[in-house]
């Protein structure tokens, strides 16, 4: 057995867990603006949630799920993705029926897919998604996008590309299905095996396959925009006009086929177009559901959403020379040599972290001129100093380590003086 972590998992440590910590602050600050509210679900679900929500024809739900039976012989399956999570608890917890209508919800946290792992492509992933549920105003579906968008333009990303397309009402889909099962029937025994199922569970599906992505077929397919009904049609003018009104580009992909099944009308990805991005340029994907709630024994209640995985973000800003602010420096280490004055280094250690100031200090008995060498290589901006001298004369001397000053500052008064210092004075 490997002691490593599995395949397509990894380790975040310190130095990148700051990133992911930046990241995830901004994201939920933006969800805070446009007044998204975090829902938390489980991790694991019965694997039903998923056959049935995600999907029987997807690869996710035939190839990718963490399934296993848990100890009382149930089917239980690693959460794939969070859509179908937060529709069952919006069902199982009635929140449907509640005043405030759409219910917008934010929410992160690991998934896991048994994929391939390469780079941008993980076995656990953590996804940050949105879903708004209880409205089918178009207006939702832009508000949607533009939280998408900004979620990259805030943290400083410019090369986006925002692609959109509609999949339609039932029937306008049921109409296109008949046409792309007519014109791909001709050329069945050339495509994949996988298509050939496809073709008859999901044709849809097949316009997404990666193996035969250059079969003459693919490029002559019937578009879903010429089969989609009026209401479809005006549906998804109103999205695009009210993309328009917020000045966010897009181009339409009538080929853009999301990966899931639950989606009808929105579909969109937003993908990265900068150089030495990798081969996976989809940053993240969503969509409108409808029959998804009633697949989960809800009422008749449409939803709009989309998941991005931090991961993938993480890529992009580094693909981009992105630096983000974040601080890994320390504010205070204090150094104190002999008994007596390391008793008073923990008391008062412990008294400035409880008045909100970082602190730390040296556990390993190091001489004096190792401690300040620690001090530095951890990037303090002050030193403490306390020896038995100092506790002598009752004073700390305190070391601005980027002026190099050095003041006496009587014991008493430390913790007032270090909070004056460290918010320069105010
Ligand atoms: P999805 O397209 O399957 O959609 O995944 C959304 C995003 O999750 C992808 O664009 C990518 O950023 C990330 N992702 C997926 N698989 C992996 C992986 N193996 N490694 C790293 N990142 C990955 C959904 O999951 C839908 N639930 C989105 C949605 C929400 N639709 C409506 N609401």
């Amino acid at each position: 057995m490997s002691m490593n972590a599995p395949r397509g998992t990894q380790d975040i440590l310190p130095g990148t867990s700051e990133i992911w910590q930046y990241v995830e602050e901004q994201l939920a600050d933006l969800c805070r603006r446009y007044h998204y509210k975090e829902i938390r679900t489980p991790i694991f679900e019965h694997t039903e949630l998923f056959q049935r929500g995600v999907g029987d024809s997807t690869d996710i739900v035939q190839k990718e799920m963490y399934t296993f039976e848990d100890r009382g012989g149930r089917s239980i399956t690693l959460r794939p993705e969070g859509t179908a999570s937060v529709v069952r608890s919006f069902v199982q917890n009635k929140v449907y029926g509640l005043p405030n209508q759409p219910t917008k919800y934010f929410y992160m946290g690991p998934m896991f897919r048994y994929e391939r792992p390469q780079q941008g492509r993980m076995r656990q992933f953590v996804q940050f998604g949105i879903e708004a549920l209880g409205s089918d105003d178009p207006a939702i579906d832009a508000e949607v996008l533009s939280l998408a968008l900004n979620s990259y333009k805030e943290l400083g990303l410019k090369s986006l590309k925002l692609v959109v397309n509609s999949l339609g009402d039932k029937e306008s889909r049921e109409a296109h299905r008949a046409a792309l099962v007519r014109h791909f029937d001709p050329h069945r025994e050339e495509l994949c095996a996988d298509c050939q199922v496809r073709l008859d569970q999901n044709p849809l599906r097949v316009l997404d396959c990666k193996k035969d992505r250059e079969h003459p077929a693919m490029e002559t397919a019937p578009s879903i925009l010429e089969y989609l009904n009026d209401y479809s049609k005006d549906y998804f003018e109103q999205v695009k006009q009210y993309l328009d009104v917020m000045d966010i580009d897009y181009v339409v992909d009538p080929n853009l086929v999301r990966g899931l099944d639950y989606y009808n009308h929105t579909a969109f990805e937003i993908m990265s177009e900068a150089e030495g991005f990798g081969a996976i340029t989809t940053l993240s994907g969503g969509g409108r559901y409808t029959g998804l709630v009633q697949e989960v024994g809800g009422p008749e209640t449409s939803g709009i959403g989309f998941a991005m995985s931090i991961e993938r973000l993480l890529m992009a800003l580094e693909a981009e020379s992105v630096e983000l602010p974040t601080d890994e420096g320390l504010d205070v280490f204090f150094v104190s040599l002999g008994d007596e004055a390391n008793r008073a280094a923990v008391k008062l250690t412990d008294e400035l972290r409880r008045a909100g100031i970082q602190v730390d200090k040296d556990y390993l008995g190091k001489k004096m001129k190792a401690q300040f060498k620690a001090a530095d290589r951890l990037g303090s901006k002050y030193v403490l100093v306390l020896g038995d001298q100092e506790l002598e004369n009752g004073v700390i001397n305190v070391k601005n380590m980027t002026s190099g000053e050095q003041q006496e500052v009587p014991l008493g008064e430390i913790i007032d003086h270090m909070k004056k210092e460290l918010t320069g004075g105010k």
